[in-house]
């Protein structure tokens, strides 16, 4: 670990003490904060560590704080291939990616976000315009969907693990091309060992052709594999349920399913 990330934290965990301690506001830390240096200076995000020292990040132009990390402090020395990188490196290495035609045109790449372990992860096609501005998975309309879906079954969006097959925005939002989706696949891969979920839901056609290659949504929607030691449920993209009702409530009710197989994956792996 760098000298530089270990001032920063320290920075912060003092800033974030003396609003434990009620010395300051957390509105004044957070100025504190965007006053000491913890800005990204290329993109202006802002990213604090919460008393429970998980790091936030703020995106310029977003008022949500997300848990994700410092990547301008990641150490980058040790990491050769992606197989053997942690979280933080794998999301580094993605937002500097080349290894396809789609960094040209991309504003920033949008390695996913969420608990560095969850017994949920949720996969999607791949970034629009909002979150190729903001890095940041599922923030425009289907996010919002995706946010009340997770609501009725008593979850956060904090609580699961967002990403998508392909990590940059194709131009006019486009379908993947395979060896766009292939450049993309080591680090999902990764992500997905790294995070270890139990429940794997993938949200729209790409996602699902992992692990149902050649399927139809509407006909298998809803209907799990057991893929190892995970349950993979294929569910409709949430932009598809905005602009069908039917479709709506389908998704609504394939998300209800989730707790109960999360039980159901940690009994069998008990
Ligand atoms: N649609 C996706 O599949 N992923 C996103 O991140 C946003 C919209």
């Amino acid at each position: 670990m760098s000298n530089r990330f270990l001032e920063f934290q320290t920075q912060v965990e003092q800033m974030n003490e003396r609003c434990t301690q009620g010395e300051i506001s957390p509105d004044e830390r957070d100025n504190l904060v965007r006053g000491m240096s913890l800005v990204d200076r290329t993109w202006g995000d802002i990213w604090m560590l919460s008393p429970k020292k998980e790091w936030f990040r703020k995106a310029n132009g977003s008022k949500h704080w997300v848990r994700d990390y410092p990547s301008a402090l990641v150490d980058m020395a040790s990491a050769t291939n992606v197989s053997a990188m942690n979280i933080h490196q794998v999301a580094c290495m993605i937002g500097d990616c080349r290894q396809c035609s789609l960094h040209l045109e991309r504003n920033r790449a949008v390695p996913g976000e969420g608990p560095t372990s969850t017994d949920v992860m949720l996969i999607g096609e791949g970034p629009g315009a909002n979150e190729d501005k903001q890095a940041r998975p599922f923030v425009g309309a289907s996010g919002r969907l995706l946010e009340e879906l997770l609501g009725n079954i008593g979850y956060q969006r904090a609580d699961v693990f967002i990403t998508n097959v392909i990590k940059c925005r194709p131009p006019k939002n486009r379908d993947p091309k395979p060896n766009e989706l292939q450049a993309c696949n080591d680090y999902l891969e990764r992500q997905i060992e790294l995070i270890d979920p139990k429940v794997i839901v993938t949200l729209g056609r790409f996602s699902m052709h992992r692990y149902f290659p050649g399927a139809t949504i509407t006909k298998i929607h809803g209907q799990t594999k057991q893929v190892g030691n995970r349950i993979v449920i294929p569910m409709f993209h949430p932009a598809a349920a905005l602009r069908n009702p039917k479709w709506r409530a389908m998704i609504i009710e394939d998300f209800n399913s989730i707790p109960a197989l999360v039980e159901e994956a940690r009994t069998a792996q008990s």
